[in-house]
């Protein structure tokens, strides 16, 4: 999709469609609708006062312009109470016509954003949202159908007549990165499990490397093994796809010391292992490497806009499954850190195969860390499908990353990190398990593991079991895998540069 800015008003566009924008309860009288509703004999006017049109956010009034302009439609977009309009309402809108526009097959269309909500606003942060919106809602995941057709969007006109050019440029190439990357990562979530592969993923990985010239080094078994990963070979040795360690790097303050780690759960595939899950929880289960997607694509963010930051990538990568030579409840392994683990649970494996991630990227030099995992179902009944839960060993680092997560527009809460609960790890026969056999908050027995393996350094975990994928289209989201934690991460590398 490609993206022209103009000065010309929307009545002057020779596109397929063009977007106006109506609050709850108004009249035609914004500036863009005004001008529209004049060239068309005043016919929003006239749905408006009729009733057809009342401006309900994410409502959209289609009318054909028969020659009257240049634009063959008009898309008027609903975007609720002008009090309540925010960039994300913006975001949301922009995702709910591009939908329509790319299902009714158009090619071009042109927008503007709305004049007196620019007025007090970043020129940058509406723009971003806005191209966010059109590029978020157009996705669609091709996947294998024999008659899926090709994107139709191809060009968008930006209709703007008096905001700062540069304010446009940075917020369109914002825009652009933020929400590509996501689509990337939603396309790897939306993939099965027996084409993406962790093999698969690697590849996927050393190719936005080379995109955007990231360092990378992809761990092969023998490699993990000689590393003793003892958790990602103990969670890959029940599976014929052998695991991978992926390691992307960008270094863009080499004289700074400081370093973001990134380390996302790439479990291709969770059967369970052995303690092996219900029919119906393993089905979806292809999404519990959305984590390693939303690392990986952010790295393809940052790769493009290089902030004055480093960042480095970690990605454990493997299948859990079912097999003679799976690994067992009671078996006793010994993770990257030296620490030994007595495993509780089978499917408590997440946390095994970030517990070596954390600890390498720690040993590569990341200095603050953040990892994104499909972690507990626990989280799921907690925090529901919209927010995505935090937990952090460090309040400060925890507001920064919540910080970002509002600059992005996606949703986070923190759960407590509760001391008494590590006491549920303590094994007889082991540093630590994997679980404590108990079903109480479950996702802050996830996070209290982790923390074990990070010593130090101030980390947060996001868990995204609830938000990683979304049943149906709505807004931004199109049914499948969100992109969650990409516009995120890609944020709070921006963030970081200058620490
Ligand atoms: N991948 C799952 C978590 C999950 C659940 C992701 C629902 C997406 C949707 C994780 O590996 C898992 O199986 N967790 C178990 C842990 C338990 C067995 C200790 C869970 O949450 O039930
Ligand atoms: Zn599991
Ligand atoms: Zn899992």
């Amino acid at each position: 999709m490609e993206w022209k800015v103009t000065q010309k008003p929307l009545t002057q566009l020779a596109v397929d469609g063009i977007v106006v924008l109506h609050t709850e309860g108004g009249e035609a009288d914004g500036e863009d609708v005004k001008e529209v509703d004049e060239v068309l004999d005043f016919r929003i006017s006239r749905l408006i006062a009729d009733g057809e049109t009342t401006g309900k956010y994410g409502e959209i009034t289609l009318l054909h312009t028969w020659d009257k302009i240049p634009a063959k439609r008009v898309f008027v977009l609903g975007l609720g109470k002008a009090e309540e309009l925010d960039v994300d309402r913006l975001r949301q809108g922009f995702a709910i016509v591009a939908r329509k526009a790319e299902e009714r097959g158009l090619k071009h269309l042109g927008i503007a954003l709305p004049a007196s909500f620019a007025a007090e606003k970043n020129a940058a942060d509406l723009v971003q949202a806005a191209v966010e919106g059109v590029e978020l809602g157009a996705y669609r995941y091709r996947g294998y159908k024999g008659d899926s057709r090709e994107a139709s969007l191809t060009s968008i006109f930006l209709s703007l007549s008096d905001l700062s050019r540069s304010g446009v440029e940075a917020g369109l190439e914002r825009g652009k990165v933020f929400a590509r990357a996501t689509n990337l990562a939603r396309t790897w979530v939306n993939e099965p499990a027996n084409r993406l592969t962790p093999a698969a993923l690697a590849d996927q990985a050393a190719e936005v490397a080379k995109r955007n010239g990231l360092k990378v080094d992809i761990l092969d078994e023998q490699r993990i093994e000689e590393m003793r990963m003892g958790g990602l070979l103990a969670v890959s040795q029940g599976s014929a796809q052998p695991p991978r360690m992926i390691v992307l790097s960008y270094f863009g303050a080499p004289e700074s010391q400081e370093v973001l780690g990134l380390v996302g759960k790439g479990i291709t595939f969770d059967s369970g292992g052995l303690q092996v899950k219900p029919a119906k929880s393993m089905n979806g289960m292809k999404d519990d490497m959305a984590g390693a997607a939303a690392v990986i694509a952010a790295m393809e963010g940052i790769g493009t806009l290089k902030p004055h930051s480093n960042v480095i990538a970690v990605v454990p990568a493997c299948e859990n499954s079912v097999d003679g030579k799976s690994y067992r409840p009671g078996d006793v392994i010994q993770s990257f850190s030296g620490k030994t683990i007595e495993i509780e649970h089978t499917d408590a494996e997440g946390r095994l195969i970030l517990a070596d991630a954390l600890a390498y990227a720690r040993r590569l030099g990341a200095t603050r860390l953040v990892d994104v995992a499909t972690l507990t179902g626990a989280i799921v009944v907690a925090l529901g499908r919209e927010v995505t839960g935090l937990m952090t060993n460090e309040a400060s680092w925890g507001e920064e990353v919540k910080t970002a997560a509002r600059l992005a527009g996606e949703r986070v809460w923190e759960l407590p990190m509760v001391p008494e609960y590590e006491e549920w790890l303590r094994s007889s026969v082991a540093d630590l398990k994997n679980h404590g056999g108990i079903s109480e908050a479950g996702a802050i027995q996830g996070a209290a593991f982790l923390k074990q393996f990070v010593e130090e350094t101030p980390w947060v975990h996001l868990d995204i079991a609830g938000t990683a994928y979304f049943n149906k289209t709505k807004g931004i989201h199109s049914e499948g895998g969100t992109g969650v934690g990409v516009r995120t991460l890609i944020q709070l590398a921006i963030r970081f540069a200058g620490r």
